[in-house]
C-alpha cells in the first residue's frame, strides 16, 4: 500500500485534477445523503497554488485523493477540510495517509494553531482521534463568520441555525497543540477504537433527535 500512491503537497502541475476532485466531492455527498460545503474548481486550484493542499496520485498519474488547509480567526484555528478519496481506492488506508500528511503540513505552517474538523463520518473521526484530536463542543471552535458561512450550502444548515450554531449533525473534533503536550506528559489520551461503538450510538441518537425537530408530522393532531 505505502508504495502504490504518491502523496505530496499539491502544486501548479496538479491544477488539471481540480474539476475531477470537485465532481467527486459532490457525487460522494449525494451518495451519502449528507450535507457538504460546496467547492468550486477555482477554489481547489487556489489551494494548490498556495501550497495548502495534499494530493494523492497512483504511480500512473490517476487521481486518488485530496485534502486542503483552511485557516480562521487570523491563523489561530486551522481546519483540514475536503478530504476525499477516489471510490476505487477506498478502505485501504489512503485517507489516513493523506490526513497524516496534511496534518504535518498544517503543524509546519501554523505551529501554534488549534486544528479542528467538523464531520459526520466515522472514518474521519477515527483518523482524527489517532492524530490526537478530541471531541469538543461547537463553542470551542472558531467564531469566524466566514467559516460558519461555509455551512450555508449544507443541507443541514437550518438545523445549525436553529441550534444557534451550538450543535448540528457533525461532530466537532479539535487538536490543541498545548493540551496535546500536557496529555502526552500525563499519558492521558482518548482511545477512539475502544469507544467507537459508543460514538456510533451517540451519533444515531443525535441524528434522530435533531431530525425530529425538523420533520413535521404527516397527520397533525387537530385540537
Ligand atoms: C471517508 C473517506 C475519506 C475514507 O477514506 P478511506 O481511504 O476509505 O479511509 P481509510 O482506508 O484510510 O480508513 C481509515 C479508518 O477508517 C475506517 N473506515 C473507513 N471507512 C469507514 C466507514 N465507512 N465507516 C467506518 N469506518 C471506516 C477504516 O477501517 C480505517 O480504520 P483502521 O485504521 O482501524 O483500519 C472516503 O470514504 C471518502 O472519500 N468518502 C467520501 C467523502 C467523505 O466522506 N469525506 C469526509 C468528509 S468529513
Amino acid at each position: 500500500m505505502k508504495n502504490k500512491f504518491v502523496i505530496k503537497v499539491a502544486e501548479e502541475k496538479h491544477l488539471p485534477y481540480a474539476q475531477t476532485i470537485v465532481d467527486e466531492m459532490e457525487t460522494s455527498a449525494k451518495m451519502r445523503g449528507t450535507g457538504i460545503a460546496k467547492r468550486s474548481p477555482e477554489f481547489i486550484e487556489k489551494k494548490m497554488m498556495e501550497g495548502k493542499a495534499v494530493i494523492a496520485l497512483t504511480t500512473s498519474g490517476e487521481w486518488a485523493g485530496f485534502c486542503y488547509i483552511e485557516s480562521w480567526s487570523h491563523g489561530q484555528f486551522v481546519a483540514n477540510s475536503g478530504l476525499i478519496v477516489n471510490p476505487q481506492f477506498r478502505k485501504s488506508g489512503l485517507a489516513k495517509e493523506i490526513k497524516e500528511r496534511i496534518f504535518q503540513l498544517s503543524r509546519n505552517r501554523y505551529p501554534k494553531a488549534k486544528i479542528f474538523g467538523l464531520t459526520t463520518g466515522l472514518a474521519v473521526m477515527k483518523i482524527n482521534s489517532d492524530l490526537g484530536y478530541e471531541p469538543v463542543t461547537y463553542q470551542e471552535l472558531t467564531t469566524d463568520e466566514e467559516f460558519w458561512s461555509g455551512c450555508k450550502s449544507c443541507i443541514n444548515y437550518d438545523i445549525l441555525m436553529a441550534k444557534e450554531r451550538k450543535n448540528c449533525m457533525c461532530t466537532a473534533m479539535l487538536y490543541d497543540p498545548e493540551e496535546s503536550v500536557m496529555k502526552k506528559l500525563k499519558g492521558r489520551r482518548l482511545d477512539f477504537s475502544k469507544n467507537s461503538k459508543l460514538y456510533e450510538r451517540y451519533m444515531r441518537i443525535k441524528k434522530s433527535r435533531l431530525i425530529r425537530l425538523f420533520v413535521k408530522p404527516q397527520n397533525p393532531v387537530i385540537k
